[in-house]
């Protein structure tokens, strides 16, 4: 009836729409991984004959080897990897082959399949934010005592040092480390046996198949075990939340390059040219980087919306669980990567740095702490007397410490010349030794403290 929109018959719509073998061919070692645990218990637990699990896991093992070799075919009428690697199975060993499915079902294979996949994914993100751990320690080593302008609202405020700015990313990276170490934690236990939604008949072993697949457990509901995709969207909020301090690092550095700025140059590795301005540079990488973070947000968005409003226990709708998965773990992979590669190989141009911190006034809060200390004056006063400085030197176009003393001492008569060792950007970043203040002693603590829970 609605035939003359489409050019194929319903039919043909349903294979297509039904179809996850072109995303979830991904699972397939997850698939064959949790297959052979699974019939290696059904012959432990003599639900299947010793020969036929032998035979089955000999099985298993060949189409792996095809897979390996030739890719995964995709053929829609087999819907999906489990029916895709079943069918195979049974073309090569014949109908043992559906003794397989014996004590389980799809929704709990693909349970299974995806924790493990996601579990491999988190593993992956560790292993890369560790290695740009590693970038910022050592860059923040070498720059301990580097000064920059610190800023708020992206307004000159105090100096800071280089190395205490990386080390502010090398905190945020180890809290995104510990979400998905929790991810992890949680999504560890093992879903298979579940069955469809109520478990099995049989008498099958769920701890020998968790711990053959590494898991601490098994599941303990088996409705949650087969419609619960918490472990998934796990793992997307930890990387929505770190592909959001990725992204401002990113922004940093997007910053850094520009020419007034000038505080970096990027390596040209991971930066493009204009096709018609011949003396552009484009920080591309970064600007991706950024753009990322907005789709992997998107990605966890999606899931969240597909899940929400779903009742026990499996629907059709979970299917739809896997693309933003995987779109989300390979674009923060790359992310990583290439915000590693940045902050190791980019050209801090210290000196440039150095200069812009000297304006701005960015000492000012020094002068009024100074007078807080030295002249015991209230400091909403001492405020108030910098506050003056600060205007005189701006009318005049000089830096804090380039005042006379005695246009200070007009200002306030307390003010004498001990004032000006407080003025100068070493000295104020010195005297920030406050526990994770930006002192370079402060700096060189925290970055041995992190060599060392890094392994370095
Ligand atoms: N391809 C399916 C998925 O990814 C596998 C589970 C199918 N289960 C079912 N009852 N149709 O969710």
């Amino acid at each position: 009836m609605w035939g003359g929109r489409f050019e194929a018959g319903p039919s043909a719509i349903m294979r297509e729409i039904n179809a996850s073998i072109p995303f979830d061919k991904a699972l397939w070692r997850q698939d064959i991984a949790a297959s052979k645990a699974h019939v290696a218990m059904l012959g432990a637990c003599e639900i299947v004959s010793g020969e036929d699990a032998v035979a089955i896991t000999k099985g298993l093992e060949a189409v792996a080897a095809e897979y390996e070799a030739n890719g995964v075919p995709e053929d829609w009428d087999l819907e999906d990897i489990h029916m895709t690697t079943e069918s195979r199975l049974a073309e090569l060993i014949g109908p043992v082959a559906g003794r397989l499915h014996t004590a389980r079902s799809r929704n709990d294979q693909v349970a299974t399949d995806f924790r493990l996949w996601v579990r491999d994914a988190v593993d992956q993100a560790d292993r890369g934010l560790k290695a740009l751990q590693v970038a910022l320690v050592t860059r923040a080593g070498e720059h301990a005592a580097s000064i920059m302008p610190g800023f708020t609202h992206l307004q000159t405020a105090q100096p800071v040092t280089l190395g205490h700015h990386l080390m502010a990313y090398y905190e945020m990276i180890a809290r995104d480390r510990s979400r998905f170490a929790d991810a992890r934690r949680r999504m560890n236990r093992s879903p298979l046996g579940a069955a469809a939604l109520a478990g099995t008949g049989f008498a099958i072993d769920r701890h020998m198949t968790a711990q053959a697949l590494g898991f601490s457990a098994p599941t303990d509901n088996s409705l949650d075990s087969v419609s619960d995709r918490d472990f998934a969207l796990d793992f997307l909020m930890a990387a929505a939340q770190c592909s959001l301090h990725l992204s401002r690092l990113a922004e940093e550095f997007i910053i850094w390059a520009s020419q007034p700025f000038g505080f970096v140059t990027l390596p040209d590795a991971l930066s493009t040219g204009s096709s018609i301005m011949p003396q552009k540079k484009n920080p591309d990488a970064a600007e991706l980087v950024r753009g990322h973070s907005g789709r992997i947000v998107g990605c966890l968005t999606a899931l969240m919306i597909t899940m929400k409003g779903l009742p026990l226990a499996y629907s059709k709708d979970m299917q739809d669980d896997k693309p933003p998965v995987f779109e989300a773990a390979s674009l923060l992979a790359l992310s990583v990567a290439a915000m590693t590669g940045m902050v190791a190989e980019t050209r801090f141009r210290t000196e440039r740095m150095r200069a812009a911190a000297e304006l701005g006034f960015a000492t000012a809060t020094d002068l009024a702490d100074w007078l807080v200390r030295q002249a015991d004056i209230p400091f909403r006063e001492a405020h108030h007397i910098t506050g003056a400085a600060v205007k005189l030197a701006e009318q005049r176009g000089v830096a804090l410490d380039q005042l006379p003393l005695a246009d200070l001492k007009v200002i306030d008569s307390r003010i004498d010349e001990r004032v000006f060792k407080a003025l100068s950007v070493e000295a104020s970043v010195a005297a920030r030794k406050s526990h994770g203040g930006t002192a370079p002693d402060q700096v060189r603590l925290r970055v041995a403290q992190a060599r060392t829970t890094l392994g370095l």
